[in-house]
């Protein structure tokens, strides 16, 4: 990847054919110029399983739970990727994984100096750095196929509000990239990440394991849990060390509600 002048939005759908010919899994891309979510997109709605839908702007992006994800202009990239339907936890651990490589691949190839910063992921999909979110990952299954939606921070030099607390971006982190590399980085991980083995899947989630030995707040069906987190075993749950001694958290009831306090000292 190289820092030079952003590459205009005329070249992205051919750079992305160009790249899906060389792919085993992802043979079609689609880059549209703005849409309100490429999850929505009447273009994501119509693929076949193998495609990417992308756009150089989207306005109204989905998050988790329902959330937002920050409209910032053109600043990061929104990818979804069409796949064919296969269990829910198994997706989510590919996006994560992917996610992480993609940006793992930018920050090793292009930063302006000091020491390449640590790529995590923290259960089950986000991309963080130093307890920062650089990348969030949505799966939602529409009959045959299932969508997996990817957001990544890039070029925003800072964020504003509550996000300045819990996000981060490849450029704060030192990371000069043209988005269409970042996005052809993304493509590449994914079309490898959709032929991984599950055990391969969870050793790559291991490698990059940023919850465990952290305290967390989860939200659980039984309410409100806080916890050291012990070990993970990502497509079933969590065990978690509570006042009330050690509890195995589901991996499809549990969600962190909160985190990012100080690493549990006896890891
Ligand atoms: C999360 O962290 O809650 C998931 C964020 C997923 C955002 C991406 S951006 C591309 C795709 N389109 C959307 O509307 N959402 C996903």
């Amino acid at each position: 990847m190289s820092a030079v002048e952003p590459v205009a939005f005329a070249e992205w759908q051919g750079r992305l054919s160009a790249e899906c010919m060389r792919l085993g899994q992802i043979r079609s891309a689609v880059a549209l110029a703005e849409t309100s979510s490429t999850q929505d997109a009447q273009e994501t709605r119509a693929a076949r399983a193998g495609t990417l839908v992308t756009a150089w702007r989207q306005t109204a992006g989905r998050g988790r739970f329902g959330r937002n994800w920050a409209d910032t202009q053109t600043a990061g990239v929104a990818a979804s990727f069409v796949v064919e339907a296969q269990a829910g936890e198994r997706l989510a651990l590919i996006g994560a994984v992917a996610a992480a490589d993609a940006c793992d691949a930018a920050l090793g190839s292009s930063r302006e100096s000091g020491q390449r910063a640590s790529v995590g992921i923290k259960w089950p999909n986000d991309t963080v750095v130093d307890g920062k979110k650089l990348a969030g990952v949505l799966i939602e299954r529409r009959g045959d196929v299932a969508v997996i939606g990817i957001g990544i921070n890039v070029s925003q030099d800072r964020f504003e509000g509550e996000l300045a607390h819990r996000a981060t971006s490849l450029a704060i982190l030192g990371a000069r990239v043209d988005r269409i590399d970042v996005l052809t980085a993304l493509l590449r991980a994914l079309d490898v990440a959709l032929t991984a083995t599950d055990d391969d899947l969870i050793a790559r989630f291991h490698a990059r394991d940023a919850l465990r030995g952290t305290r967390a707040l989860f939200a659980t069906p039984e309410g409100p849990l806080e916890g050291e987190v012990v070990s993970i075993d990502p497509m079933h749950g969590l065990m978690v060390r509570t006042d009330a001694g050690e509890r195995f958290l589901p991996a499809a009831s549990t969600s962190v509600a909160e985190w990012g306090r100080a690493r549990v000292q006896s890891r």
